[in-house]
């Protein structure tokens, strides 16, 4: 029985910078889909599948997320001291605890491997979860608890997958697939950012991962890869063999916010979800497009 996931590395360090000016000032990680920061829905989700231990791996200039998790003492007093118990309750939900929240430091941007890496001392030899925030799904059950379900059956690294446009093979890492079972693919490899004609297929992983703390110790060689970058997926590739690995074809449907398109579409999508704004956006919706006819 495969050891349970408790622990979740949130890589946050990147620059942002499909998304400036925004990112200017303002982490990517905390602008808002409706009224929370993208980053809070990933917390949401990892609690939701059972995570109690949350690593953000950060840079200078992002310390809005820490204290979007911490308490905050002048707020929750004023709050208090007003009544206004509903928006305190909001407040308090996102405090995380201190001894279960932790912070490091990733000094380049090297890669998402490298950001990986950063959290090896904090992992230590568990299995453990990676979110990549700016990936946001909607699903009745949580994504990360699908893949966690999933682990506890295989075992060895487990990641979200979900079949891409054949065109779009060069945005992802791409398995290669040696055998199907209902929603799982086995994978025999993994091309990082394939050219679409030499991609083996069009399951694209996203930012969900269950990965076996074997993978540090591939990290650790800092070998570069695609855009010359530290890759995730290069790291993942040389371990198939030593443990197993497996695409979930998760249930759910994937928002890319790091581009601002996905961003829109995410916001639309979570609106019509939202049980206080579904009535009230649909007819928006729809006259915007009948206007833009
Ligand atoms: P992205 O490439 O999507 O994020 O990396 P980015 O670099 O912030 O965005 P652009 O391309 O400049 O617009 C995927 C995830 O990996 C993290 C990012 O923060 C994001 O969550 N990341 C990437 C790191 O933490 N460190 C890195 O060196 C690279």
């Amino acid at each position: 029985m495969p050891q349970r996931v408790r622990k979740a590395v949130l890589p946050v360090a990147g620059l942002g910078t499909r998304f400036l000016p925004a990112t200017k000032v303002i982490p990517k990680e905390m602008i808002p889909v409706i009224d929370k920061p993208v980053v809070q829905y990933a917390i949401e989700e990892a609690r939701a599948a059972g995570i109690e231990e949350f690593i953000f791996v950060t840079a200078d200039g992002k310390e809005s997320i820490a204290n979007h998790f911490s308490v905050h003492p002048v707020l929750e007093s004023m709050l208090a001291e007003k009544k206004k118990f509903a928006e305190l309750k909001i407040v308090q939900d996102t405090t995380l605890p201190s001894a279960n929240l932790h912070m490091v430091k990733q000094h380049d941007p090297l890669g998402l491997g490298h950001a990986v890496w950063c959290a090896w001392q904090l992992i230590g030899d568990e299995p453990f979860a990676v979110i990549l925030p700016d990936d946001m799904v909607l699903s009745g059950v949580p994504c990360l608890k699908q893949l966690i379900d999933a682990h506890a059956q295989v075992g060895g690294h487990v990641v979200a997958v979900e079949n891409v446009a054949r065109d779009q093979t060069n945005r992802y890492g791409i398995l290669d697939v040696q055998s199907e079972d209902g929603r799982l693919a086995k994978a025999k490899g993994l091309v990082e950012k394939p050219d679409p004609a030499k991609a083996p297929s069009t399951l694209a992983i996203i930012g969900r991962y269950i990965l076996d703390p074997i993978v540090f110790k591939e990290l650790d060689k800092r070998t570069k890869g695609a855009g010359n970058e530290i890759q995730l997926t290069d790291a993942l590739n040389r371990t198939i063999g030593a443990v197993p690995f497996h695409g979930l074809k998760f249930d759910g449907k994937r928002y890319d916010c790091g581009t601002r398109v996905g961003f829109i579409e995410a916001n639309v999508a979570f609106g019509l979800a939202h049980p206080e704004l579904v009535d009230r956006l649909r007819p928006i919706i729809e006259r915007l497009l009948a206007d833009t006819k």
